[in-house]
């Protein structure tokens, strides 16, 4: 029988992979509990904080639905899902920075042909969107896909709708011959991220403020690229300092420019005020 102490446990939890199998799995795992281990004797943990922690982690899991994934939110809030990305997708050239996926991203939004009106139903400021996908070098990339959403203009997202709505202020656009798009939504606004669930309370017993400012999202990929998931936000948005998930780039912050009822870049004729954004999208060849 072989007995532990608080330093000993540490290489004896780790010397139980020797039939590990998985080099990477192996290493992954001897770095989490080398750090895990480290974490719990530097704060020395106590037993009410540990069944906390469990009891946190748990709530986590029971909030998460089909619609609401409460871990994602909880690895964004904490920095990790800005960090891993970061990390895999460095800055490189030109081309066009990352940001987090967040958790209201909802796959087969239906394709749309160019200049369609993603908020049509939708309450907010209307606003077109246009620009180019282009490759490292400038060339501009013909059939990139763009997979988009957004909150409303209140920032409310059509997952957290009353009732089943269905999907609202989503869809997805491809570029043209010359690589361009372009489509109409609504000018996306601050919004909370969901604060009703143990992300909430932790952030809240942080002294923290749930707020993430105006951002539309957007996955932007073409064949023979690597895509990028990445959001454009509001140049005038407040919490561009203080995102509740630290997902600001400074190459994503675009203005939003105010227009009066008129013709709009589309030919179209706006009854009321409107706004623009003009944006191209950069992406590393495979
Ligand atoms: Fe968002």
């Amino acid at each position: 029988m072989t007995q532990f102490d608080e330093k000993s446990i540490t290489p004896a939890v780790i010397a139980r992979m020797t039939e590990c199998q998985d080099p990477r799995f192996r290493q992954v795992m001897t770095s989490l509990i080398t750090h895990l281990h480290d974490f719990i004797r530097d704060v020395k943990l106590t037993e009410e904080e540990w069944i906390n922690a469990i009891m946190f982690l748990t709530d986590v899991g029971k909030t998460c639905t089909e619609k609401r994934q409460e871990f994602i939110l909880l690895s964004d809030t904490l920095g990790v899902s800005i960090l891993v990305i970061t990390l895999n997708h460095p800055p490189e050239g030109d081309t066009t920075d990352s940001t987090v996926l967040g958790p209201y991203y909802w796959e087969g939004a239906p394709e749309l042909p160019l200049g369609a009106d993603l908020g049509i139903g939708v309450k907010g400021d209307p606003t077109y969107y246009s620009g180019r996908v282009l490759d490292e070098t400038g060339k501009p990339i013909a059939g990139a896909l763009l997979d988009i959403w957004s909150g409303d203009g209140e920032g409310t997202y059509d997952m957290q709708m009353e009732g089943d709505v269905g999907m609202k202020a989503r869809g997805r656009i491809r570029t043209d011959d010359q690589g361009n798009y372009s489509f109409w939504s609504i000018r996306p606004e601050n919004y909370p991220v969901p604060s009703d669930g143990p992300v909430g309370i932790m952030l809240r017993k942080m002294g923290r403020h749930p707020m993430r400012p105006g951002h539309i999202h957007m996955i932007v990929s073409a064949p023979k690229h690597h895509a990028v998931t990445t959001h454009l936000f509001a140049a005038q948005s407040k919490y561009l300092d203080s995102d509740a998930v630290f997902g600001v780039k400074d190459s994503l912050v675009t203005p939003f420019q105010h227009h009066d009822a008129g013709t709009a870049p589309d030919g179209s004729t706006r009854s009321g005020p409107y706004y623009t954004v003009n944006y191209d999208f950069r992406l590393r060849r495979a």
